[in-house]
């Protein structure tokens, strides 16, 4: 079976697509900064490996990658979910957290599609990346969030047009899905983002997972450089008195 390679795979989203791409029969690389990801990886069973790693080194990029061929054969999925962010308003940010949310969210997304090209070329396979709805709308205090997940869907574009039918490059912009991320709010906060939804309420990781799951699938064969929103109709709400 053909190997997905899912960064950000400790939890969350990324974990649950680990969980949906093994239970369709991929072989699974996760990979996250957090070591836990080892268990995660182990808990999945045969055709998963865990790996530590951060995304925004090129060096840990290419031992991966080099790691992942040898247990698990080429690459050929990969899907860019790793990642950073920092609710502060632009006039209270650092550089150095502003040049971290970028380091992570897109120019991990170019060490990841760098190392892993060569294999998916040769295999025809997939890219999905993880943007955000915050790629296309203007929301307070998530100024390097916001900046890095709209290059994410400009860079899945670019990529599409480039390598063509040898890689088929798509993105997704979840909405509020029901992560850690939301820890840090209140639940009258949860509960007013859940009714701005369409659908009135937070979405799952396993159901952003699923959509990844047909992108990299045949299904999906005449997609590429589609920005898919998973978003429960968050983005095509407006209220209104
Ligand atoms: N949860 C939401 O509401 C929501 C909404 C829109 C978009 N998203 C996107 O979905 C993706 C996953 O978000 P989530 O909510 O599951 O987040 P999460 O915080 O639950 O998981 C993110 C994972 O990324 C890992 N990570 C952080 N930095 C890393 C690095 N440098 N290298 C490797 N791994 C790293 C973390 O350890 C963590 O396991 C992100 O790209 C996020 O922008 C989430």
């Amino acid at each position: 079976m053909p190997t997905a390679v899912v960064t950000g795979a400790a939890r969350g989203i990324g974990l649950a697509t680990a969980q949906t791409l093994h239970a369709a029969g991929w072989q699974v690389a996760l990979t996250d900064v957090d070591p836990l990801v080892a268990e995660r990886a182990s808990a999945l069973g045969a055709g998963a490996r865990g790996w530590a790693a951060d995304v925004a080194s090129a060096p840990d990029w290419q031992r991966l990658v080099g790691e992942v061929r040898e247990e698990l054969g080429p690459v050929g999925a990969l899907v860019l979910n790793a990642l950073a962010t920092d609710v502060t308003p632009l006039h209270e940010m650092t550089p150095e957290s502003w040049q971290r949310q970028l380091d992570v969210n897109l120019t991990g997304a170019f060490h990841g599609v760098r190392a892993c090209l060569p294999d998916l070329r040769e295999g025809r396979g997939g890219v999905v990346i993880v943007s955000s709805v915050h790629a296309h709308f203007g929301l307070p205090d998530v100024p390097g969030y916001a900046a890095s997940k709209a290059g994410q869907t400009g860079l899945t574009r670019q990529l599409a047009a480039q390598y063509g039918s040898q890689v088929r490059v798509n993105c997704v912009t979840p909405g509020p899905i029901r992560t850690a991320q939301w820890d840090r709010v209140t639940e009258d906060q949860r509960e007013h983002s859940a009714a701005q939804t369409a659908l009135g309420r937070l979405g799952e990781p396993e159901e952003v997972a699923e959509v990844i799951a047909f992108l990299l699938s045949e299904k999906s064969s005449y997609m590429t450089g589609a920005t898919v929103a998973v978003d429960g109709g968050w983005s095509i709400t407006k209220d209104s008195a």
